[in-house]
């Protein structure tokens, strides 16, 4: 068996890791800066995806030409920013939350980043909003966010299904639930959510798909990485 050369490692380190990556590849500005501060502020969750992160999805937006995304819990706005800045000229981003407080705060946040021009922010239960989106939407989404509550992301696969076209990238977040995820007899409604969302994916022959960890300032979890055909 081949034993790993860093059996070590602890979460402080995974912190100063993804500090020292996104200072130097995903350095936050100061509106990215401002907008965790409002979150804090409001008493919200810190839970954000990382500057890493947020770098990661505009690189999926660059590298697959996306122009129309859809966003699926948005809290303050934060992942929106990175996702809105990364969208090409005439895109734009359909974002949802249910929680009119983060609504609010996300609104201001992202309308101070100048970006209110190009998302547009839904409030409501996202499994309400959907049906008027379908309607809404003249051309499929080319890529999805999922970063809402887990235990409906199998509706959500079932929405993005809806909502998509061959080549389009779903992405759904927060699927390692700091490793509980490999356990079949579960209770956790969010790990049930997660699973059963997998195992959706994997009989689904309509898509492609990996599931990566990740560890950093935000824990140990991951996420997982849909195409579909
Ligand atoms: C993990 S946070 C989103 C983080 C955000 N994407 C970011 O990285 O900045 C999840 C958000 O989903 C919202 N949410 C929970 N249930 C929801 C639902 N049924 N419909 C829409 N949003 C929901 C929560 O209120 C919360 O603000």
């Amino acid at each position: 068996m081949r034993v790993p050369d860093y059996p070590s490692v602890d979460s402080k380190k995974w912190s100063d890791v993804d500090g020292y990556f996104s200072r130097l590849l995903a350095p936050e500005d100061d509106l990215l800066k401002l907008a965790l501060d409002e979150n804090a502020k409001a008493g919200m969750p810190a839970h954000d995806v990382s500057a890493s992160q947020g770098k990661m999805l505009a690189l999926f937006i660059a590298m697959t030409g996306a122009s129309r995304v859809l966003e699926i819990g948005t809290l303050g706005g934060y992942s929106t920013i990175w996702v809105a800045r990364a969208l090409p000229e005439g895109g734009r981003l359909t974002t949802i939350e249910a929680n009119e407080r983060h609504a609010a705060v996300a609104r201001s946040n992202i309308e101070r980043a100048g970006l209110f021009d190009r998302v547009d922010l839904h409030v409501g239960a996202a499994l309400d909003v959907l049906p008027n989106i379908e309607r809404e939407i003249d051309t499929p989404f080319d890529l999805i966010f999922i970063d809402a509550d887990k235990p409906n992301n199998p509706n959500y696969l079932e929405w993005s299904l809806k909502l998509s076209r061959p080549g389009t990238v779903i992405i759904a977040d927060n699927v390692v639930r700091g490793g509980a995820v490999a356990d079949p007899d579960s209770e956790d409604a969010n790990v049930r959510g997660v699973r059963a969302f997998l195992s959706m994916v994997a009989k689904n022959p309509r898509l492609d798909a990996t599931a990566i960890q990740t560890v950093g300032e935000k824990g140990w979890d991951g996420f997982a990485l849909i195409r579909v055909k």
